[in-house]
């Protein structure tokens, strides 16, 4: 079997000017450059990307988006299609984040949609899904997991393909920007359900290849313990990922 190779994946959320998000992604590249074994990517905000793709240079540190819409062009105020984002550079894009299905009224059908447009351009979607606190506390959590993942790769499914380059990320909600981790072992219980519905529903040289982040409160000092678990392939991080310390902390998981 192919080995995943891990990838540390900064949310910056809206933060940062495009001053700061230049200089921010400067460190993490001269502190990236002879990194061997792990992926490296930061989503900054759209005003930023153009500027921060110049920054990367030849460095290897991908560039994502932290969202997409469906159609290519048109008549879509406030929007941003899948080829504008190719022309500022990215490979990647945040689609389905908890932020955007609670506050912004996505729901997974919409997601669905944005998976399709990512995918027919060859851009890489990094889908999310997670539960929230009630819904964990309730004991709905795979079931609540299994319809985001059934609504939000309904294309997927009708085509019965998914790309293997597919990135998922599971980011329970009670997680993000609270403090609270998942432990290492709630985190692995959840990815191994993940990767064993893809296997179900692709097949298993997919379920073998898609790479499962974890996101939600990952800091330098819980990195190594959720990495060092067998389905957990990488982070999706959002406060820590803003600073060059903290970030690069993450990224040399392995040394820690
Ligand atoms: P925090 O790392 O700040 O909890 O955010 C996680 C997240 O939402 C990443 O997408």
């Amino acid at each position: 079997m192919m080995k995943r190779r891990p990838l540390i994946a900064g949310n910056w959320k809206m933060n940062l000017s495009v001053d700061d998000s230049i200089k921010l992604v400067r460190e993490i590249a001269a502190n990236t450059d002879q990194l061997e074994g792990v992926e490296v990517l930061v989503a900054p905000p759209f005003t930023a990307l153009s500027a921060v793709k110049e920054a990367i240079g030849n460095s290897r540190i991908f560039l994502g988006a932290q969202n997409i819409h469906w159609e290519m062009s048109g008549a879509y105020t406030g929007e941003i299609s899948g080829t504008m984002l190719q022309e500022a550079g990215c490979t990647h894009v945040i689609i389905g984040h908890s932020e955007r299905r609670s506050l912004f009224k996505e729901t997974s059908e919409i997601i669905d949609f944005k998976a399709k447009a990512a995918s027919l351009l060859g851009l890489v979607p990094i889908l999310c899904i997670g539960e929230t606190l009630e819904q964990r506390e309730g004991g709905q959590t795979f079931a609540v997991l299994r319809e985001q993942l059934v609504l939000s790769l309904n294309n997927y499914r009708t085509d019965r393909m998914m790309p293997p380059s597919t990135i998922l990320a599971y980011e329970p909600v009670w997680a993000i920007g609270t403090g609270k981790t998942a432990t290492p072992l709630q985190a692995q219980e959840v990815h191994r359900f993940i990767r064993e519905w893809i296997d179900k529903n692709f097949d298993s040289g997919t379920a073998s290849q898609v790479r499962i982040l974890y996101g939600g409160s990952v800091k330098p000092d819980n990195i190594s313990d959720l990495m060092s678990k067998e389905d957990i392939d990488g982070a999706l991080v959002g406060g820590a990922s803003l600073k060059a310390d903290s970030f690069l902390q993450i990224i040399r998981f392995d040394e820690r």
